[in-house]
């Protein structure tokens, strides 16, 4: 029994040295930590079991049958973040690049599978070349294998994903297909082609960084929900995330106890500025409502004209969507019409409740919008909010114009609760556009055109730019001072804790991709 032992134990330490030593201080050499340290850092102490340590590749060509290394490339396995089951796999790089081979792909798949039949969250930290060059169709199969369980468990069981350093080719499908993209800063590039086959197939110049880092993922395509500055925060905002996250649909997310006390905030009466046309920080308003601390953005750098984010409310876990009039004055156009439609659909899969802010002048007008789509873009965000059954309400703070006050979480559409400040203005559109329209005629028969045109706004403006006439059709549940914003969310979100929709059976619905 001792020498069977022995032997396991040898096997069992060449597992854990992975790439071997040179390889491993070459990771740190590139401020990487290695696939072992990233889930010691990410799982509780002491939690993490490994599955499948001894599992090695099955190819014989290209001389691989004399590179034969433990684990092949991922380490899997279960463990616990902050009391919690979740399965995780990382990806070595230390081996063959952390390219995806049969075997490795069968790892994934197995927890992927247990963490189903369970429902546990399941976190990837990918650190992958892609398919093994060696392997070929039978990479490519293991790949297709994960994406179809991806797709299976979306909305099943929350799914993160991390890059945490070059990922090409398929490692960058099955992150895509995942609910929340982390990418670290400098060390992580994602990319379907790498800067050498661009310069072949379109002759451009461009760096790894620019094709695919994470600030190009955070701010131009989106792909990237989050960034950090190094391995360790990367792994700490995965932990953060989770937070507000249950365990899968089956399951409601943590409500940490809260005793309601006198819940006023009255930093919030003075937040919208005079001047209608005046900007101000949304975020301002949303950490006057939200339980202190407790708000993570989602894609912050990525079409700031809307703010998305995870926060609690009298320690409950809910989505924020908020119109951001510091830029574009909070319009919504194709890129946060997007961004807003997956989130509150990420908030809808997992019973999280949603929390809407409303200043929106309309939809942005133009031939670049047009072209680009924002008809079948905004329906995605009119198709996910009208299509959410979590308890939805909705505060307009300032404007509320045209087809955006309809789409942005209108009693219409099925919100629960609206709230309107006393600032609200709920109309078709603004009061010049409006009077120019209306009142043309008049206008134009004037002596004094410009002064009729300021007559007839102010009129208009009277009439529509507030939230009372909304409020008498029962379309405003009740106009509400900012300073009681917050207590009255934490009693509508509780009052509505029991919520049900039936919605009629069907197989899925078909929101305009
Ligand atoms: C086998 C690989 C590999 C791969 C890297 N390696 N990628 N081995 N298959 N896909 C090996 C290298 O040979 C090297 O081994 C070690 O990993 C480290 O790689 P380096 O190139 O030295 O590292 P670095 O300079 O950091 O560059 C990393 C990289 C680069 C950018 C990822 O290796 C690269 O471009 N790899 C190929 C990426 C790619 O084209 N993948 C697409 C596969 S097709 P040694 O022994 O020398 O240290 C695909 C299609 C799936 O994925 C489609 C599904 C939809």
């Amino acid at each position: 029994m001792e020498d069977k032992i022995k032997i396991l134990n040898e096997k069992l330490e060449l597992s854990k040295l992975g790439g071997g030593e040179v390889r491993i201080s070459k990771q740190h050499k590139k401020g990487k930590l290695t696939a072992r340290e990233r889930i010691h850092f990410l799982c509780d102490a002491g939690t993490f079991e490994e599955i499948g340590a001894l599992v090695t590749h099955r190819t014989k060509d290209f001389g691989m049958d004399k590179e034969i290394i433990y684990g092949d490339g991922v380490i899997t396995g279960y463990g616990r973040i902050h009391g919690r089951l979740v399965y995780v796999f990382a990806q070595d790089f230390t081996v063959f690049g952390g390219s995806l081979s049969e075997t490795h792909a069968e790892k994934i798949v197995k927890i992927m599978e247990m963490a189903m039949k369970v429902k546990a969250p399941i976190i990837g930290l990918n650190d992958s070349g892609g398919a093994r060059i060696q392997e070929g169709v039978r990479s490519l199969g293991g790949y297709a294998d994960i994406f179809y369980r991806n797709v299976v468990a979306s909305g099943v069981i929350p799914q993160i994903s991390a890059i945490m350093g070059p990922c090409a080719g398929g490692a960058v499908y099955s992150p895509a297909m995942t609910d929340f993209t982390l990418m670290v800063e400098d060390t992580s590039y994602m990319f379907v082609t790498g800067p050498n086959v661009v310069k072949t197939v379109t002759n451009e110049d461009v760096s790894s960084e620019e094709l695919g880092g994470a600030s190009t993922h955070s701010t131009k395509s989106g792909v990237t929900h989050f960034t950090a500055a190094n391995d360790i925060i990367c792994l700490d905002q995965i932990k953060q995330l989770l937070s507000y996250m249950p365990q899968s649909n089956e399951s409601l997310p943590a409500h940490i106890p809260y005793e309601i006390g006198e819940e006023y905030r009255y930093e919030l009466d003075t937040i919208i500025p005079a001047l209608a046309t005046q900007p101000y920080d949304i975020k301002d308003v949303i950490k006057g409502i939200v339980d202190e601390g407790s708000f993570m953005e989602v894609h912050k750098n990525y079409a700031d004209n809307i703010v998305v984010g995870f926060s609690r409310i009298g320690g409950r876990s809910i989505g924020v969507v908020a119109n951001q009039p510091m830029s574009l004055a909070g319009v919504l156009d194709v890129e946060s019409s997007k961004k807003a439609a997956r989130f509150v659909r990420f908030c809808d899969c997992f019973n999280i409740p949603l929390l809407v802010l409303v200043d929106v002048p309309g939809f942005l007008p133009g031939t670049d919008q047009e072209w680009n789509g924002i008809i079948t873009n905004g329906a995605k965000l009119l198709y996910a909010f009208s299509e959410a059954t979590v308890p939805r309400i909705s505060v307009i703070t300032r404007k509320a114009y045209g087809g955006a006050y309809d789409v942005m979480n209108s009693k219409h559409i099925g919100a629960d609760m609206n709230f309107a400040w006393p600032t609200a203005e709920i109309a078709v559109m603004g009061a010049k556009g409006a009077s120019e329209i209306i009142f043309r005629k008049e206008i134009g028969a004037s002596d004094d055109p410009a002064k009729k045109l300021l007559e007839k706004e102010a009129e208009y403006a009277e009439k529509f730019a507030n939230p009372y006439s909304a409020s008498e059709r029962g379309f405003i549940d009740e106009i509400i001072l900012p300073n009681e914003t917050r207590r009255k969310l934490i009693k509508a979100y509780a009052m509505l804790e029991s919520k049900e929709v039936e919605m009629p059976y069907k197989k899925h619905g078909n929101i305009p991709l």
